[in-house]
């Protein structure tokens, strides 16, 4: 299904939504989650967690989304994080000129191309403005940080752009007190902020949007040393060079594809979490970025890509930071970021997990959302770990005694489980809705189960149903909602 359907999903059950939505001066960029789009992201980032940061024994650590001016001084965001922006002589509008070159010419230009390479493809191809046909001003470049003011007299601080920065900022503090040792893996979850020009498409380009980021800290001499890389040297990844090609990460580093086993095993361990979360593999693939792609401060980037109806959205930055941010918080700040590793002094190198979450939930919801028309309904197939109501419960009908003994069983297991009681509509009805929240199993209280103290536990991919004893309840659903 495509990006209209699951927009229609998020607006209907309670993913997502406008934010402000009630006031004409809400801007573009910005949305909130509702209960279905917080149970969704909880438990996605409950997986996070166990299948990368304590998977690899890594912190986490949770740092202020407002920081100082020299963060981004030294970080290179004040200098170098703008976007390339063009503005309409006449009525003033504000367009990504890279984007409206591509979208107008099919012509690609990077967003770190020279400005002149903007203007020239805008003549040559005669580009006018799409709102009023008019002329454009020359290329400029637009720093996409929202500055905020401290205190009485506003002095200069930034919304964090990325959430590293924190981590970056912390690593001698991190380093001493939990007596670190490379290779040295620190994860956060936050929200970020960008100024964007063209917000659009709902989740996938905000100006506030959720990341979960893992830098790990590494000795630059010991890439090749890496002793877990056999956990993942048989694990398949999809590596888009000039043509796409499935290999082993083992593979893709005896052929170069991959520089060196640290960086392989950090996208192999990826590539087995995204599996888990019901994206289809099929439709993914790390690309590496050319030079004029990366960020500035990558040495080298793979990006996470998956396929969707609006074609190859990037979930996760991969990048070889090398030793730029350190290097350049230790030259601002006269700290000392370097570190023994056995008998070595270095300066830690970085490579990021720089994951979208926003993105991420977006394509979940595209791959597992189907039209099931034999069977007249609409499924969201998540992944039972990752629904946000795992078992409704409903009563057949309220009389006789039934509401009572529902009500009991959902008093049961509510705590323990994310689940929604039902007492009303017809029970086909009922099922559909769960089906399209993505709610994998329903257990029903019949007449039967006065009698004999069995339910009907339906399954929503087979919809086959059998009957378990109430006493089961428990220890079947913790059998299959369990996190894999
Ligand atoms: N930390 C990398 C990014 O935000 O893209």
């Amino acid at each position: 299904m495509n990006y209209d359907d699951v927009m229609k999903l998020a607006l209907e059950r309670g993913f997502y939504f406008p934010s402000c939505e009630i006031y004409g001066d809400a801007h573009a960029g910005f949305w909130e989650y509702g209960p279905a789009g917080v149970g969704l992201k909880n438990n996605y980032l409950e997986l996070w967690r166990r299948e990368l940061v304590r998977r690899d024994d890594m912190l986490e650590i949770d740092g202020s989304q407002i920081m100082s001016q020299s963060v981004f001084e030294a970080s290179g965001h004040l200098s170098s994080f703008a976007d390339p922006i063009i503005k309409c002589k006449e009525c003033k509008s504000t367009f990504r000129v890279d984007k409206l070159i591509s979208e107008k010419t099919k012509i690609e230009i990077p967003e770190s191309a020279d400005l002149l390479d903007f203007d020239k493809a805008i003549s040559e191809n005669n580009l006018k403005c799409p709102n009023c046909k008019g002329g454009f001003e020359a290329a400029r470049k637009f720093n996409m940080m929202f500055k905020v003011g401290i205190g009485p007299d506003g002095e200069p601080a930034y919304l964090r752009p990325e959430t590293c920065q924190s981590i970056f900022v912390d690593f001698p503090r991190l380093y001493k007190t939990m007596r670190g040792k490379l290779p040295f893996g620190v994860a956060q979850i936050g929200k970020s902020f960008r100024n964007e020009i063209s917000p659009r498409q709902s989740l996938l380009r905000l100006r506030e949007f959720y990341q979960a980021e893992i830098e790990v800290f590494c000795n630059p001499n010991k890439l090749n040393d890496v002793e877990k890389f056999s956990d993942v040297q048989d694990t398949v990844i999809r590596v888009q060079l000039d043509e796409l090609k499935e290999m082993s990460c083992k593979e893709a580093v005896e052929s170069d594809i991959i520089p060196n086993k640290f960086v392989a095993y950090y996208l192999g361990i990826l590539a087995e979490f995204y599996e888990k979360t019901g994206i289809d593999m099929s439709r993914s693939r790390f690309r590496k970025l050319g030079e004029k792609e990366k960020a500035f401060y990558a040495e080298i980037a793979f990006d996470f890509e998956v396929e969707t109806t609006i074609g190859w959205l990037e979930l996760v930055a991969c990048n070889y930071r090398s030793d730029y941010d350190l290097g350049g918080h230790a030259k601002k700040s006269k700290e000392k970021f370097e570190v023994m590793d056995d008998d070595e002094k270095v300066l830690p190198h970085v490579f990021e997990i720089s994951m979208g979450i926003d993105r991420s939930l977006y394509s979940i919801l595209e791959h597992c959302l189907r039209d099931d028309k034999e069977n007249d309904r609409i499924v969201l197939s998540l992944k039972p770990y990752l629904a946000p109501i795992q078992v409704g419960v409903l009563s057949l009908v309220k009389k006789d005694g039934l509401k009572e003994k529902t009500d009991d069983i959902y008093q049961a297991i509510k705590r323990k489980y994310d689940s929604f009681l039902d007492h009303s509509g017809a029970i086909g009805r009922r099922y559909r809705r769960l089906d399209e929240v993505g709610t994998p199993f329903a257990i029903t209280i019949d007449h039967q189960t006065l009698q004999d103290d069995t339910v009907t536990l339906r399954d929503r991919d087979s919809m086959e149903q059998n009957r378990i004893k109430v006493s089961e309840i428990d220890s079947v659903l913790y059998k299959k909602t369990a996190f894999p």
